[in-house]
């Protein structure tokens, strides 16, 4: 049976994980794919901290550069993340004739272009099942199994931490802090969530997806980023009762000749599938123009997860490698349909609105008439019992309007005496 050798750079959580199910699943694997998978090399900066699998100290390599060089080597397995020195590992085994497996998005997303490109130059693949849902096989789908199809839209629930965080807050009357608090204590938010909570994870994974879909390589400045920190539990519970969930959602979605690529808190009706993707786990669903409107759903973090994708890349590799063929896991073909990207000030929605204003005679008359010279319809208005002396919420949603008349209109609003706190809008989307 034909082996196929791997080196391992970065022997972490999903390192571990990946080496653990290659150990123990090996004849599993073999009989499966015809092929015996071995592990020539781990390296890793440190290899004191236990990571409950056991591997043969001669295995292990004290320098990225000793995995590089070795000529026995096919397949480079990055899994340290962070752009450097990830970036130049991979550089350089591709330079080498390596094939690689990464589930590093945010290099992805920042140096994909040109890491692709440095791959198919050299006739060699970059693979990165585990980089977009852990364990959730959306990058292989779009790629093979979809591959008759065009896209229409992406709308995913991509970060855990986030979507822990909101789910949280809709089911236990919990404020963003308490929320982020519990999560960091279970361990599903870092000690600086900032990358998961400001949207910035669920956008570079939003490049990968798009890139999939659309052929569009869109750098991270074209995607309007906004993340969930500012999300009250007020405005959590006022659109409960209008029967809408807040997700984070990382939306990419055409609109004629158009392409809009965008991270935002979002409100969704209850009863789309979306809105019941609750805790951790992740969900993508695509439209798309053969196979229709698709779901993919599962644990989109996690060792045993991430792991599970990354094997999968590796056995694709091997497979590829052992038949002596190239097959460019990105033969990307650029939707030509698409004209260029849109900005945020184009876009249009129907927007959920609070304003916290004082509880007196005319205050909803001089709100509606700056909705109105700005050609905003109101939809529906609630006004809220009071919650401090005099200050009441009033929650609006208004009809689909254009997002830039609608920043002007609150900044207006925003002025009057009679309005005490900043007015927030949420997105609407319809699904
Ligand atoms: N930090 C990510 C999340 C998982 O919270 O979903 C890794 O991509």
């Amino acid at each position: 049976m034909k082996g196929i050798n791997l080196g391992l750079i970065g022997f972490g959580n999903v390192g571990s994980g990946v080496v653990r199910i290659l150990r123990d699943r090996r004849v599993f694997l073999a009989e499966k794919s015809g092929l015996q998978i071995n592990i020539k090399k781990i390296c890793d900066k440190d290899f004191s901290v236990k990571r409950g699998v056991n591997v043969d100290k001669s295995l292990l390599a004290r320098s990225a550069q000793e995995v590089i060089d070795d000529p026995q080597i096919d397949i480079v397995v990055e899994l340290i993340g962070g752009v450097h020195p990830a970036k130049d590992y991979i550089s350089a085994s591709l330079k080498k004739g390596k094939d690689i497996v990464t589930a590093n998005k945010a290099l992805l997303a920042q140096e994909g272009r040109s890491l692709f490109a440095e791959a198919a130059l050299r006739g060699k693949n970059i693979y990165f099942e585990a980089s977009v849902g852990a364990g959730i096989p959306i990058i292989k789908a779009l790629r093979e199994g979809l591959i008759a199809n065009r896209f229409n839209s992406i709308f995913g629930i991509l970060n855990g931490t986030s979507n822990y965080i909101l789910s949280s807050m809709s089911s236990n009357n919990c404020d963003f802090q308490s929320a982020l608090k519990e999560a960091q204590k279970k361990g599903f938010a870092e000690k600086d969530p900032t990358l998961d909570i400001e949207g910035i994870d669920s956008a570079h994974k939003l490049i990968l997806l798009t890139y999939l879909c659309f052929g569009k390589f869109v750098k991270m400045e074209d995607i309007f980023i906004e993340g969930i920190s500012q999300i009250s539990l007020s405005d959590v519970i006022y659109a409960k009762e209008l029967g809408l969930e807040i997700k984070l959602l990382a939306i990419a979605k055409k609109e004629g000749k158009e392409l809009e690529v965008r991270v935002h808190p979002t409100l969704i009706p209850e009863d789309n599938l979306l809105a019941s993707v609750n805790g951790v786990f992740n969900a993508i669903h695509v439209t798309s123009d053969l196979a229709g409107d698709l779901l993919f759903y599962g644990p989109g973090a996690g060792q045993m997860s991430a792991a599970s994708a990354v094997v999968s890349d590796i056995v694709d590799l091997a497979q590829d490698i052992k038949a002596g063929l190239f097959r460019p896991a990105m033969s990307i073909i650029e939707d030509k349909s698409v004209q260029r990207l849109s900005s945020i000030e184009e876009f249009r929605s129907r927007y959920y609105i609070r304003f916290m204003a004082l509880d007196k005679p005319g205050v909803l008359a001089k709100i509606s008439g700056i909705l109105a010279k700005y050609g905003i319809s109101i939809a529906s208005v609630t006004q809220k019992e009071r919650h401090k002396a005099h200050i009441v919420p009033i929650v609006m949603i208004v009809h689909e309007s254009n997002e830039k008349y609608l920043r002007h209109a609150l900044m207006q609003i925003d002025r009057l005496d009679v309005i005490k706190e900043k007015p927030v809008a949420i997105r609407i989307e319809e699904i």
